[in-house]
């Protein structure tokens, strides 16, 4: 398969309510997808559609140009990976990997060596003959997603928040394995999180999905640097974007009083929006004329770095230091400036600056 299509795929578990929205999205093979969004988004809904575990209400499941709609889970060479490893506890790591192939009628003599290799590659080789029940429970995801990988037909592995259930200090190593697995096997991953810094790590496009529709898709950097909206704004980045009211006025543009130094074309009269990252902003010198006075009003010091939260006028934004940076004390008056940021209109992006 070298495309995933969801043509106009929508869900509804009861009636006039609909879990995941008519929507058209499509997969090229051999990339990594992260859905990303809030419990109750649609996210498992949608993974599920994929895989067959669900019958869309509406819509037609496409590999390449094939209806895949009516076909069942197991013929749809596709590998799902979900927060409780799936393995059989009584069973060796060795029979565990090798009984997907043993379904299949596989060769006894093909068996042993393509078991092998994946339990190399994903470091499960010393494991082999101990019963499944023996290994740690990362070790036992690993085995869910060998069992996908064993087999040579799956053409997209879809996993749902495999890291759910491990030790925060192996869901590094857990991600490794399985991004060196992608890289191996050169499938279609589609991976589901709520966590942005999983997602950001992981896969080469996100998309962003609240209240059942994917709201913006893009890399990483696209979600960071341009937000389609506000939600996607706020949802990415810690702290997520700093919205503060701007006015248009003729060519003039003012925010908290103060003469912002572009306008654009593309800008309406009236109220807009300008939504700037907490990493973009900088002390500047109060001569610059980009730069606003604003007025250090509390500052959190996180580790590596420091939040400040600053008041602009009435308007509040907050700006986001490495740790070697001199911070002023609060209540300090200081002066800031933009190195990016956008424009918004009825919380939808319209520009951009930088
Ligand atoms: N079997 C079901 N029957 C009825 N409603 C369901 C069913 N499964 C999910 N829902 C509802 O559909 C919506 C989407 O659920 P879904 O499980 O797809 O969300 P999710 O994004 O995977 O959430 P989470 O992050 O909590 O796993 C939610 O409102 C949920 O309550
Ligand atoms: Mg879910």
């Amino acid at each position: 398969m070298s495309r995933l299509h969801l043509s106009h795929v929508g869900h509804a578990y009861s009636e006039n309510s609909f879990a995941l929205r008519p929507t058209d999205l499509t997969f090229e093979h051999g990339r990594t997808y992260a859905l990303l969004g809030p419990s109750g988004c649609g996210k498992t809904t949608m993974l599920n559609i994929i895989s067959g575990l669900l019958q869309p209400s509406q819509g037609r499941v496409l590999f390449d140009e094939r209806d895949m709609t009516p076909v069942p889970t197991a013929q749809r060479n596709i590998a799902q990976v979900f927060q409780f490893p799936v393995i059989y506890q009584s069973k060796t790591v060795f029979e565990n990997l090798a009984f997907p192939l043993q379904c299949r009628n596989w060769d006894r003599a093909r068996i042993g060596p393509r078991v092998q290799e994946i339990a190399d590659m994903l470091g499960l080789t010393s494991r082999l003959g101990r019963p499944a029940r023996d290994l740690t429970v990362d070790e036992k995801q690993l085995i869910s997603l060998g069992r996908g990988l064993v087999r040579d037909d799956v053409a997209a592995i879809l996993m749902d928040e495999p890291l759910t259930v491990i030790d925060p200090q192996m869901k590094f190593e857990l991600r490794r394995r399985i991004k060196q697995a992608h890289t191996y096997a050169r499938m279609t991953v589609i991976y589901v999180t709520h966590d942005q810094n999983e997602a950001m790590s992981f896969a080469d496009e996100i998309l962003v999905m609240k209240d059942g529709l994917v709201v913006q898709r893009g890399t990483p950097e696209t979600l960071f640097e341009r937000p389609a909206d506000s939600y996607v704004g706020t949802f990415i980045g810690s702290p997520g974007m700093n919205f503060l009211p701007v006015t248009r006025d003729g060519d003039r543009l003012t925010l908290a009083g103060q003469p912002l130094g572009r306008s654009s074309k593309e800008l309406p009269q009236g109220e807009i929006t300008l939504g700037v990252r907490p990493e973009h902003v900088s002390f500047s010198n109060a001569m610059d004329k980009d730069s606003f006075p604003v007025t250090i009003v509390s500052i959190e010091d996180h580790g590596s770095v420091r939040i400040l939260d600053l008041a602009l006028g009435d308007a509040r934004a907050r700006m986001k230091l490495a740790r070697e940076n001199v911070v002023p004390s609060r209540q300090t008056q200081v002066a800031v400036r933009f190195k990016r940021f956008c424009y918004y209109v009825n919380g939808k992006l319209i520009d951009f600056a930088e």
